[in-house]
């Protein structure tokens, strides 16, 4: 019990004193551990994370004090107090000893603080009231969003559609297994097999491809951010013959989509790791796939972390994704293909980049698919081609 609870403190102070991303810190702590533990830890770091905002309000609410004048470890342990006993249901009094207990070793000093403020926070329970109308600080309270991205979405879709999104990303996403030889997917259920065909993928990736129209008359097929491989896979689905080039800065992500090819048996692709950017190849394709490391806003309910991060991204990451596509032309024949795709919902990282490309370069674009996700992840697609000079 105390190892469960002491893991996803660590995870939770990784996560919003360290800045490590949610899905790495847990996949480093929790291997060792058995399924049950792992499966306990992710249920409540992934709640007390998606639901970060709203569980402050409530321990603001039943304790008096201001959250942003705790200590950093404290807030996380009256967060994971407050997510078990407010969502989880789990008995009081084993919440409470056991976060006191963890608190008394990994502070100085601050397990009597801790232990007040959860005794506080039983007390006054009764007085917990969730804002329902539709403000955009009540919304930012009751789905635990950022003003600013609740803003955003607003302005594009309406209050309507937004309350509806803000539920679906703070839903547990659905995992899906792709077969490539007859481009289906089911849903890929905890305990299950890949059959030696499939592998886990996202179906929006599938629309995005399907609406993309690709042509037949690709051969050579260049992917730069191609780890762990979903997207050569699916060109592979769409264009089995076709040859590919699959490159990834990340040495450990390669070999990752090396055991996938392995495993999928696939013919006619060749791996290895480097940097785009100082990328230096001396042939050219007739197809570039770039799917850019991003603020991955479209993947919120697999990383709800994402949404208390993503502005500093979108400051910084359009400069590379740009470099990227810049660089990308380079590989690629004359009246030949870019495949520009994102897991963004914001348009700094999607449209934007590309318009700016389109407007320094002799480029055709041929379609676009965009989503803000429902019933699958958000993202974006453009095709570009290549015009003669
Ligand atoms: C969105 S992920 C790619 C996912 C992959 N295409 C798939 O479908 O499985 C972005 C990838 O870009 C890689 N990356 C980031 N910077 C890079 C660079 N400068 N050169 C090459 N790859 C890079 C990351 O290691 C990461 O694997």
């Amino acid at each position: 019990m105390e190892d469960r609870r002491l893991i996803s403190f660590q995870i939770l102070d990784d996560v919003f004193n360290k800045k490590i991303p949610l899905k790495k810190s847990y996949e480093i702590r929790v291997k060792d551990f058995d399924k049950r533990t792992a499966s306990y830890i992710k249920e409540l770091v992934w709640g007390v994370v998606r639901n970060k905002i709203l569980l402050d309000f409530i321990i603001t609410q039943t304790t008096g004090k201001d959250i942003n004048n705790i200590s950093n470890k404290s807030q996380i342990f009256l967060r994971m107090g407050a997510y078990e006993i407010y969502f989880m249901k789990h008995k009081e009094y084993a919440v409470l000893s056991t976060i006191v207990e963890i608190a008394k070793k990994e502070t100085k000093n601050q397990e009597k603080f801790v232990n007040w403020a959860l005794r506080e926070f039983l007390r006054n329970f009764e007085k917990i009231h969730i804002p329902e109308d539709d403000s955009l600080k009540s919304l930012s309270i009751r789905y635990s969003f950022p003003i600013n991205f609740i803003k955003y979405l607003i302005n594009n879709v309406g209050i309507e559609r937004t309350v509806q999104l803000l539920e679906f990303y703070n839903s547990k996403p659905s995992i899906f297994a792709f077969r490539i030889d007859d481009m289906d997917y089911r849903e890929f259920k905890d305990n299950e097999r890949l059959t030696r065909n499939e592998y886990i993928l996202d179906p929006v990736y599938l629309n995005i491809f399907r609406s993309l129209q690709l042509e037949e008359s690709i051969v050579d097929v260049l992917d730069l951010c191609a780890a762990p491989g979903g997207k050569s896979f699916l060109i592979k689905s769409f264009l089995p013959n076709v040859n590919i080039i699959a490159i990834d800065k990340d040495p450990k992500r390669v070999e990752l989509m090396n055991e996938n090819i392995k495993r999928l048996k696939l013919k006619k692709i060749t791996t290895f790791s480097a940097d785009v950017l100082k990328l230096n190849i001396d042939k050219l394709f007739d197809l570039a796939i770039l799917d850019v490391p991003c603020s991955s806003t479209g993947t919120i309910r697999k990383n709800p972390d994402v949404k208390y991060n993503y502005t500093k991204k979108l400051k910084t990451l359009p400069q590379l994704q740009e470099s990227m596509l810049e660089k990308a032309s380079e590989f690629i024949k004359s009246n030949a293909l870019i495949l520009y795709i994102t897991c963004s919902i914001f348009p700094q990282e999607n449209h934007q980049v590309v318009s700016k490309f389109l407007k320094k370069h002799k480029y055709k674009l041929i379609s676009q698919f965009f989503t803000f996700g429902e019933p699958y992840n958000g993202g974006y697609g453009a095709l570009l081609k290549k015009e003669e000079e």
